[in-house]
């Protein structure tokens, strides 16, 4: 327990997070930095980057709702502390993200209806699951919901969306750094903890692999929702046509997102997540259900 106390500490998170990679940022980027003006002078690109900058602030506040509801079900005390630093992280994640809405145009007061009419359905249904367990204070199957399948998603889609934007918008792809080794903390002290946990109470598999059956499946659902019949690969194909420029290459899991279909990118990214949820479920002695595909 000795190594778990150190890594998950309140000590560790302020010197490796606030004191390090967010020093000197202002919500998430660099002082200063923009949103590109094509997005905000092109009405296609602004609608469908505010539809998925919403679906952003949705995951993060059921990850706030999550980690923070399970701080009183946690079991000892060094988890309730990990807990509380990751209630910050999220509280920070909506906030940022919430943040990027405002900076694309949205007004303060509109917030919340702009919310309710771009949130995926499928992606609430995938909350409800969680926040379910959550409620009834069932902490190894809210840590497996919470620290493995939905951070599990959030890392892989950040780092897929983060290739994106690397070369095409800075501040975002800075925004998503730091979001993303927040990330890798927070599935890492699910995979460490869960595993004791599920050795002693083997009765709980069986439900906890349902729930990460229908986690994935409501995914999935998202991932097809937001690639199919999203206009926004033909636009910017379009405005490269026009402005004669080459597609900035963007190098994601050995493939180049700029060249490819949606459909392709929806494969890549569901396979990833899927074989991550695989390996990681493995380690923790949960068998891997495959979801109805959507
Ligand atoms: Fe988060
Ligand atoms: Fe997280």
């Amino acid at each position: 327990m000795s190594d778990f106390l150190s890594m998950y500490s309140v000590q560790h998170w302020l010197e490796s997070c606030p004191q390090g990679y967010l020093t000197n940022t202002e919500f998430g980027h660099e002082p200063g930095q923009k949103e590109p003006e094509v997005i905000l002078d092109n009405e296609v690109l602004l609608t469908e980057t505010i539809r998925t900058t919403v679906q952003l602030v949705a995951g993060e506040r059921c990850a706030l709702a999550a980690s923070s509801g399970l701080i009183n079900a946690a079991p000892d005390e060094a988890s309730k502390r990990f807990l509380a630093t990751q209630t910050l992280d999220e509280a920070r994640h909506v906030e940022i993200f919430t943040q990027r809405l405002y900076d694309l145009g949205v007004k303060k007061n509109d917030l919340e209806d702009v919310i309710k009419q771009y949130a995926n359905p499928n992606l609430v249904k995938f909350a409800e699951v969680l926040l379910e367990k959550v409620d009834k204070k069932d902490f190894v199957a809210g840590v497996v919901g919470q620290n493995i399948v939905l951070e599990g998603m959030a890392f892989s889609v950040f780092e897929m969306m983060q290739a994106a934007m690397q070369e095409v918008n800075p501040k975002f792809a800075r925004t998503l750094a730091g979001t993303i080794a927040d990330e890798r903390r927070h599935v890492g002290f699910g995979e460490n903890r869960i595993g004791s946990l599920i050795r002693e109470q083997p009765e709980k598999k069986a439900e906890i692999e349902r729930m990460q059956k229908d986690m994935s499946y409501y995914m999935l659902a998202t991932f097809a929702d937001s690639f199919r019949n999203n206009p926004m690969a033909a636009e910017m194909d379009r405005l490269e046509a026009e402005a004669g420029l080459p597609r900035a290459k963007a190098q994601y899991q050995g493939v180049d997102l700029a060249t490819m279909q949606p459909e392709d990118m929806e494969r890549v990214l569901a396979d990833t997540v899927l074989k991550e949820f695989k390996i990681r479920l493995g380690r923790i002695g949960i068998e891997y259900q495959t979801p109805r595909q959507p």
